[in-house]
């Protein structure tokens, strides 16, 4: 199927009738919902999708001797061929079921990490990663003798790629980054940083759960040798997200949880594993979540991808246009590319102080150090007031987020 010829035409007012959520007043006022980075909201298709599952297919997958059970784990199974498709993985069994890209990394970092690194070494990550691509690398670093190196980056917001190779070195094991940041948007070149990364040896991880909803994701093209993202950033389910490695990295590792359904057969003389990916997979896992991600992949699938990035770049264009002629308003983060994400701070007000009359006009944002702490603490403020748009914001999106603007600057500036 091309996407050119199957594409339906990208019309916004028709999107927004997808999602029920949007269509309600909070405070008072029409809800303006620009908090997509921490999570998205769910269209219909999703939300059917869950409540079809539970009312006539709910049995437990891969176990049992009757026909319920049959069409859950043939349910369950096709979604993960669809998500093997939606990241271009060359086997279905590379996709690894998780609640989210926080227990992907955790997984490559006890599993993978545990493994492979040694007293010594040193784990790169760039100054803009969220908390969950820095702890695991750091609680693994202080188990084994290694290290966590951070990236330095520019003041608007970029990795700095010169820095970048200056550190690389035979001791560095793990290159951990985010495909986008969470706090600026920035979207990092991945490309490159394998390349760099490859010349020394080391592996990479990307972080892509900022990236999987904004812009189409090839796994085999970024060269990369885990990629991690959640369900619910990308309109599915929260509590379900995906690892993605190469095969023959992940059947070196070790499992991650033992227990059922990860084994291939247990006794007390000894327990040999599962093969992918099941040996990941301990436990019933998450069988509505996966099904509800398989159904907003379907649903995002229909529409070309490349219009829906136009749309979301020119919401930003406009978005920077007003920030311009906003008196007091100064932007944090200006990379070269950016994806999704508007972070600023308002001159002598507080972000939360900020969110919270923004809130009460009805606008939803997220304000504060968005679990990027080392960021915040690189650039010399304490947080910001994150927008962050989606398929289904709007040009009047942006013009309600200014004019609530200058309300709160009338209050506290
Ligand atoms: N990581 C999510 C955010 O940035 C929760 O808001």
């Amino acid at each position: 199927a091309t996407p050119a010829i199957l594409a339906k035409a990208f019309d916004v007012q028709s999107v927004r009738n997808d999602f029920p959520i949007l269509h309600q007043e909070v405070n008072g006022q029409p809800l303006v919902y620009l908090d997509n980075a921490a999570t998205t909201q769910k269209p219909n298709a999703v939300i059917d999708a869950i409540s079809d599952y539970y009312r006539n297919i709910n049995s437990n997958v891969h176990r049992g001797a009757h026909s319920l059970s049959d069409r859950a784990t043939e349910a369950f199974e096709g979604a993960r061929e669809t998500v093997a498709e939606f990241v271009n993985s060359p086997k279905k069994a590379q996709i690894i079921w998780t609640r989210g890209t926080t227990e992907a990394i955790n997984l490559v970092a006890h599993s993978w990490g545990r493994s492979n690194i040694g007293a010594g070494d040193k784990m790169l990550v760039s100054t803009l990663e969220h908390h969950s691509n820095i702890v695991p690398w750091q609680m693994l670093a202080e188990e084994k003798g290694a290290s966590v190196v951070p990236i330095p980056i520019s003041s608007a917001g970029d990795i700095d790629l010169v820095a970048f190779d200056a550190l690389l070195d035979a001791t560095v094991k793990m290159v951990s980054v985010g495909h986008v940041s969470n706090a600026l948007g920035t979207v990092n070149p991945i490309e490159y940083i394998v390349a760099s990364a490859k010349n020394v040896g080391a592996k990479v991880f990307v972080d892509g759960a900022q990236a999987v909803a904004h812009f189409p994701v090839d796994v085999q093209s970024l060269g990369c040798d885990f990629y991690g993202f959640s369900g619910h950033k990308l309109f599915g389910p929260t509590g379900i997200g995906v690892l993605w490695g190469k095969e023959e990295l992940l059947n070196a590792m070790p499992p991650y949880h033992g227990g059922g359904e990860m084994i291939e057969s247990c006794s007390f003389a000894g327990t040999s594993y599962n093969t992918l990916p099941y040996k990941f997979e301990a436990g019933t896992p998450d069988i509505a979540g996966a099904i509800g991600l398989a159904a907003a992949i379907n649903y995002l699938n229909q529409f070309d991808r490349g219009a829906i990035a136009q749309h979301e770049q020119d919401l930003l264009v406009y978005c920077h246009l007003l920030a311009e002629k906003c008196k007091g308003l100064k932007r944090v983060g200006e990379a070269k590319n950016i994806a999704g994400v508007f972070s600023f701070l308002l001159d002598g007000a507080h972000p939360s102080d900020v969110g919270m009359l923004l809130d009460q006009q009805g606008v939803a944002v997220r304000t504060g150090h968005h679990c990027a702490q080392p960021l915040m603490e690189a650039l010399h403020i304490p947080g910001t007031v994150r927008a962050s748009f989606s398929i289904y914001n709007t040009r009047e999106d942006v013009d309600r987020l200014f004019s609530a603007l200058e309300k709160v600057k009338s209050f506290l500036v």
